[in-house]
């Protein structure tokens, strides 16, 4: 495969169930799911080990050169992540993290030096990969785009209830603050700010639970692809 064109790209605010969603929909359909937040987490992770402001985009593209950033499946089909060979998949499921991440992302040369390895992916692979600019610069081919979104209230409530499972003793306040501010900055920032492509399909899964989300959204995909998706 040398295009794009059967790639489902899902894009939204955090918190808005795209992880989950994408994972569900990717197994039904034998895609391979890219969590590409994943990989700027993982950035985020090397920066917080160079002990540089991730903020400072001069410093942080420095560190680029040195990074070796990889990612494969586990046999229960996770995505795991590799910095410079390194296991980090649990280390940058932090709130730490998600703010280093959130920081990194808006440098621009941080987004070109992962722009590469997310496309290849999708053009390897059957991929549903979700993110913030995958309809709108990361894959502006995709067959089909969703622009997932839900109420900041909702969003935070979700996201309490997937730390407070991991054992991380947040509280709501703190995760909507720290949410809002995310929402902030990814949607301010000049290089490829969050935003619904064009032709996006939007979806708002405020009030829809996990699996009519998954089924709305494998709806779509059978819609748009017809029996090329095989589920
Ligand atoms: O989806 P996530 O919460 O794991 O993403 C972490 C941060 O990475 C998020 O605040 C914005 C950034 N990001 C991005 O800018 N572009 C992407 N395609 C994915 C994530």
């Amino acid at each position: 495969m040398n295009e794009t064109k059967h790639a489902v790209a899902i894009d939204g605010p955090s918190g808005a169930g795209k992880s989950s969603i994408a994972r569900a929909v990717a197994a039904r359909f034998g895609y391979i799911y890219v969590d590409t937040g994943a990989i700027y987490r993982t950035v985020g992770l090397a920066v917080r080990r160079a002990e540089q402001d991730p903020h400072d985009a001069d410093a942080v593209a420095a560190l680029l050169p040195g990074l070796d950033i990889r990612f494969d499946y586990g046999p229960d089909g996770s995505q795991r992540m590799y910095l410079n060979g390194e296991d980090v998949s649990g280390l940058i499921r932090t709130p730490e993290m998600s703010m280093y991440a959130s920081a990194v992302s808006a440098i621009p040369a941080v987004r070109a030096f992962l722009l590469d390895m997310q496309r290849r992916t999708a053009r390897e692979h059957r991929a549903v990969m979700d993110g913030r600019d995958i309809g709108t610069v990361v894959l502006p081919d995709a067959g089909l785009k969703i622009f997932l979104t839900a109420s900041l209230e909702a969003r935070a409530k979700r996201r309490l209830l997937e730390l407070n499972a991991k054992g991380d003793p947040s509280t709501f306040d703190e995760v909507l603050a720290d949410m809002r501010k995310r929402d902030e900055q990814d949607s301010s920032r000049a290089a490829a700010p969050l935003k619904a492509a064009e032709d996006a399909v939007v979806v708002d899964t405020s009030d829809m639970t996990l699996d009519e989300s998954v089924e709305h959204i494998c709806a779509l995909l059978r819609e748009r692809f017809g029996p090329e998706a095989t589920a």
